[in-house]
């Protein structure tokens, strides 16, 4: 009996086999590129959609590149780091309630679906990996504007510095910087005391007359002085030159002469040689060409290095202008016409408060006047 030859069958087989596993891998791989193709299709299309519904509901409070106006920036490390989606979900639904941030969700009374506000928070993440750091303000005590204050409203009474002194009447004026007292009173004390004066005996009460913040801020200078510290006030040039120019207007040569002088002593930069040729004018008695001078030098102060705001600018600036001043979630810097059209005097103001709302926050107390001085110098090298 012949035997039979099953070989043919044998490679048919295996190869059948083969093709079918190859078969098979293909389609699995296939699957999930497909899969993922599906889901990647989805989220471009949720991030296209929550754009649109973005641009069109929220970039009029919150800006058009999420940097903030009436409503907080978005477009800020801080925002996206603390908020999950489940929390932006939520907020963006309920709103906040007593500000202007309505409710979005239609469960609370809004137009959106919940589909709707997960896009709109695909959107709002993407924005997560290149976000800058916004701060928001938090008051902390400052001495030196402890300082300031004290000036204005208890040097009078108490002495420079607080060192008590002559009256000027033959008098004398009580010390409250005094290492004796400083020891034995604690803060509590001190703000009762600075709260409820004791108006019978001629000291103010300035309860109703401070702030929370600005007592809080005299507490912080009276923490000083117990350490045995001088203080500066945190006046600047600019201010003490406001006010001797608004001195000179009024005629009040010797109050323009004092602020003058004062604001000499804190003065820097190439525009340090301006003061003596305007303090002499006004001693020598003219007034005309000292109020032209000082109309000049205001505007034009602060004057900086633009070399050293160069560095500041790298430090303080770049994260939202970009490094050569293209923009990205601040605007652009070069060339900029908002910097054009405003002189120094103006510029270190907007430095100074910022834009309220946006990103931009104000630099007071984050960087010195000289600093802001550089900062704008550099500013103008990039215009025309
Ligand atoms: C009429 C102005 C206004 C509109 C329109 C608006 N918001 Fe707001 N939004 C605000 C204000 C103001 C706040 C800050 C409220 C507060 O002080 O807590 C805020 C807060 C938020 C917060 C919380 C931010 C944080 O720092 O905790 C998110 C998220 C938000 N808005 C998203 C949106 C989205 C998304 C839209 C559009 C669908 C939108 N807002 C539309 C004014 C607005
Ligand atoms: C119009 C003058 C006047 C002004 C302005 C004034 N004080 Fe006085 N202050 C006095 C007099 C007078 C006393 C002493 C009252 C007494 O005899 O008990 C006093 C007492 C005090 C004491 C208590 C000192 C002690 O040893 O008992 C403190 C602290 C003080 N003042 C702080 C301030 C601060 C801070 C301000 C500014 C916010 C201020 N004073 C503004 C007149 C003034
Ligand atoms: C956290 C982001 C951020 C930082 C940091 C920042 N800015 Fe801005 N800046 C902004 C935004 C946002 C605006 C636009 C505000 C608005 O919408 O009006 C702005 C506006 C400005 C403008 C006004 C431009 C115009 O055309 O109105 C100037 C000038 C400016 N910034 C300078 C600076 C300088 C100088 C620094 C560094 C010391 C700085 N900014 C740091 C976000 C920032």
């Amino acid at each position: 009996m012949e035997k039979e030859n099953y070989t043919i069958h044998k490679i048919v087989g295996l190869v059948l086999t083969v093709i079918l596993i190859a078969a098979v891998t293909m389609a699995f791989v296939t699957e999930t590129t497909r899969t993922e193709s599906v889901a990647a299709a989805a989220k471009k299309a949720s991030l296209q959609h929550g754009r649109q519904l973005y641009v069109d509901n929220c970039s009029n409070c919150h800006g058009s590149r999420g940097e903030g106006n009436v409503g907080s920036a978005l477009n800020n490390s801080v925002f996206l780091k603390k908020a999950s989606d489940s929390v932006m979900f939520a907020t963006i639904s309920s709103g906040r309630p007593s500000t202007v941030m309505p409710a979005w969700g239609q469960a609370y009374g809004g137009a959106f679906t919940d589909q709707e506000i997960r896009d709109i928070v695909v959107f709002i993440r993407a924005w997560e990996p290149t976000a800058p750091v916004v701060e928001t303000a938090v008051f902390v005590p400052d001495a030196a504007r402890g300082a300031s204050i004290y000036e204005s409203s208890c040097q009078v009474c108490h002495g420079e510095n607080g060192k008590g002194g002559d009256d000027g009447k033959g008098g004398n004026l009580l010390a409250v910087n005094d290492k004796a007292q400083l020891g034995k009173f604690d803060d509590a004390w001190y703000q009762q005391t600075i709260a409820n004066g004791r108006p019978a005996k001629g000291m103010p009460s300035w309860g109703s007359v401070l702030s929370a913040n600005q007592t809080a801020d005299l507490l912080a200078l009276v923490g000083a002085w117990r350490n045995g510290e001088t203080v500066a006030s945190k006046t600047t040039v600019a201010q003490l030159l406001n006010s001797s120019l608004f001195s000179l207007q009024q005629n009040d040569s010797e109050d323009a002469l004092y602020y003058l002088t004062r604001a000499q002593k804190i003065a820097f930069g190439p525009a340090l040689g301006r003061f003596d040729p305007i303090i002499s004018n006004i001693q020598s008695g003219q007034p005309a060409a000292a109020l032209t001078d000082l109309t000049t030098l205001s505007s034009d102060w602060p004057v900086g290095d633009a070399a050293n705001g160069a560095t500041i600018y790298a430090d303080a600036c770049k994260s939202c202008h970009g490094a050569e001043g293209q923009g990205g979630v601040g605007r652009k810097l070069k060339p900029n016409q908002f910097v054009q059209d405003n002189v120094n005097a103006n510029m270190f103001q907007f430095m100074l408060a910022g834009r309220v709302g946006t990103a931009m926050r104000g630099w007071d107390g984050r960087l010195s006047e000289s600093q802001l001085a550089d900062v704008i110098a550099f500013l103008r090298t990039w215009q025309p």
